[in-house]
């Protein structure tokens, strides 16, 4: 277990930093001058209010939204981002808000599609993807009758526990996850906690998005907070309680810091 974050990362370059990040739509500031460290094996829980920017960052790193400003190293050399394929091509995995899994499609069929194996004859080689598919999900833990099923009979959990499967198929160094704990009952969030700690003990670098505060906690090494665009607030274990969250969230930490 990853208990002493902050000795651990001294000795550890990242694998990616953004620096000086400027989001502008029209006269809207998503993002002002937004920096982050992506560590390997560290779980990163983004947090803020509603329209603080968090989907917007990782839209950012996922190459969905091109930045007006941005500076961004990966493994030590300064990138661009310039569409969505830069950052797959880099070992970069997003599971969005709203899942992205086609209805209509089985779990095989989701977890490969658009990169499909095909066979000498050009035709998809269901059995091996099957294979890789039932690997894959019993490697995560994760329980299905059948790696046939629709996705649209599958419950609220067992979709995000595709969605993030889909996302480990390509051996990736980041994943980022929004909201992956929105719409779950109790068993299907300790189900997708248990994912993440997974994708931590691969050594992958994690950013989460999430409203739930108590959850994340309970996965998490560090703690980004924005507000209004801005990051306010980084805080790392053991510093990271419920009450200085809430106050970097809501701003009302600021009179605490003048009464001081
Ligand atoms: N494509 C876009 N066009 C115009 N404005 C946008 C776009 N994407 C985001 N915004 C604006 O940027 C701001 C930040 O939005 P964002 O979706 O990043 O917030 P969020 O922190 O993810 O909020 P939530 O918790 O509600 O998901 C909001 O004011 C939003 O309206
Ligand atoms: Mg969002």
């Amino acid at each position: 277990m990853n208990t002493n974050t902050a000795e651990v990362i001294e000795n550890v370059a990242p694998i990616m930093s953004l620096r000086h990040v400027h989001q502008y739509f029209g006269g809207v500031q998503a993002l002002i001058d937004v920096d982050m460290d992506i560590y390997p094996g560290e779980v990163i829980a983004l947090v803020g209010d509603n329209g603080a920017g968090k989907s917007t960052f990782l839209k950012v790193i996922s190459g969905v939204n091109i930045p007006q400003q941005s500076e961004i190293e990966f493994e030590g050399k300064t990138i661009t981002i310039s569409n969505t394929l830069d950052p797959v091509n880099l070992g970069i995995q997003t599971v969005y808000q709203d899942l992205a899994l086609c209805d209509n499609l089985d779990v095989v069929q989701n977890l490969f599609l658009g990169r499909e194996i095909v066979n000498k004859f050009g035709r998809l080689n269901e059995s091996e993807m099957e294979r890789i598919a039932r690997e894959c999900l019993d490697e995560m833990g994760i329980e299905l009758t059948s790696v046939r099923a629709k996705v649209s009979d599958l419950s609220g959990g067992q979709r995000q526990a595709v969605a993030i499967a889909r996302a480990m198929l390509g051996s990736p160094k980041i994943v980022l996850l929004d909201e992956p704990l929105a719409n779950l009952g109790l068993v299907q969030r300790e189900q997708v906690g248990k994912l993440i700690l997974n994708l931590r003990s691969k050594n992958v670098g994690v950013v989460v998005v999430s409203h739930d505060l108590a959850e994340v906690f309970a996965v998490c090494d560090r703690v980004v907070v924005f507000r209004l665009g801005e990051k306010v607030a980084e805080i790392s274990r053991p510093e990271i309680t419920k009450e200085r969250v809430v106050a970097e969230i809501t701003g009302s930490n600021t009179f605490m810091e003048e009464d001081e």
